[in-house]
């Protein structure tokens, strides 16, 4: 079916051009072995590979408050300070605001940052250190809403969960050729609805992140899209119109 075919196009694109981002389990993978031993060396970071679920999900977290409002690869260089400064959510607990704020600085919507202190401090006071693994219960953190429940869900715990940002209405809408106000009410429900129609079962993180990459990397904004690189141009209802106007000639600058 096209569902199936753009799963696995999207994943095997996914597989081969991911960037390599140190929250991601297969980070290290990517990397030679002297970088990993000179990471090992200075114990700047573990590897995500060898976390438990518990620490995966403390990184998966991080990032993806970080990563709000924040371009993927600056969110990199802070996590990596981050880690090596509160390398599990019990450092992180412990430590002041100040401490906090003067690691951020830099990244803006100070809010994030005491968001993640607040966060630490419940899951150590509350939930004894232990971090929910469904999507409902992890909204219960403070600063976690929608997106970043069903990021980490997915991508932290393997839950069929999709997510919805801004990249990823922008590929479905392409994708769909769906018009209208995508923040509307209505339109807000159709995107969960599209996103979890599409969300590969087996490897739910996984698409999830892809579809962001494809995103933030090809499905570009505005209008120079890299469709020549997409690997779901095949299936893509505005990829399909855009050819036609060139044939019949309806594009001509
Ligand atoms: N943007 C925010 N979080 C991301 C992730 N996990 N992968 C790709 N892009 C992202």
């Amino acid at each position: 079916t096209e569902v199936a075919q753009i799963r696995s196009s999207l994943l095997e694109w996914y597989d081969k051009n991911h960037r390599t981002l140190p929250w991601r389990r297969n980070a290290h993978s990517q990397l030679t072995a002297a970088v990993v031993a000179a990471a090992a060396a200075d114990g700047s970071f573990p590897a995500p590979a060898e976390l438990p679920r518990n620490e995966f999900i403390y990184y998966v977290w991080v990032c993806e408050i970080m990563s709000q409002q924040t371009q993927v690869a600056r969110a990199a260089e802070y996590f990596r300070r981050w880690m090596a400064r509160w390398p599990t959510v019990q450092a992180l607990a412990a430590a002041s605001q100040e401490e906090v704020n003067e690691l951020w600085a830099g990244l803006g919507y100070y809010r994030r940052a005491r968001y993640l202190l607040d966060g630490a401090k419940y899951i150590v006071g509350q939930l004894d250190g232990s971090f929910p693994t469904t999507a409902q219960e992890l909204q219960s953190i403070p600063g976690v809403g929608a997106y970043t429940s069903a990021a980490i869900a997915s991508i932290a715990c393997g839950q069929h969960v999709a997510v919805v940002d801004g990249n990823v209405i922008r590929v479905l809408a392409r994708l769909r050729r769906l018009g209208g106000d995508p923040r509307s009410g209505a339109a807000t429900r159709l995107w969960a609805q599209l996103a979890e129609q599409l969300l590969d079962p087996d490897r739910p993180g996984d698409f999830n992140q892809a579809v962001m990459e494809l995103g933030a990397t090809v499905c570009v904004p505005n209008t120079e899209p890299k469709c020549g690189e997409c690997p779901v141009s095949a299936s893509c209802q505005a990829y399909k119109e855009v050819q036609r106007y060139a044939r019949e000639g309806g594009i001509t600058g």
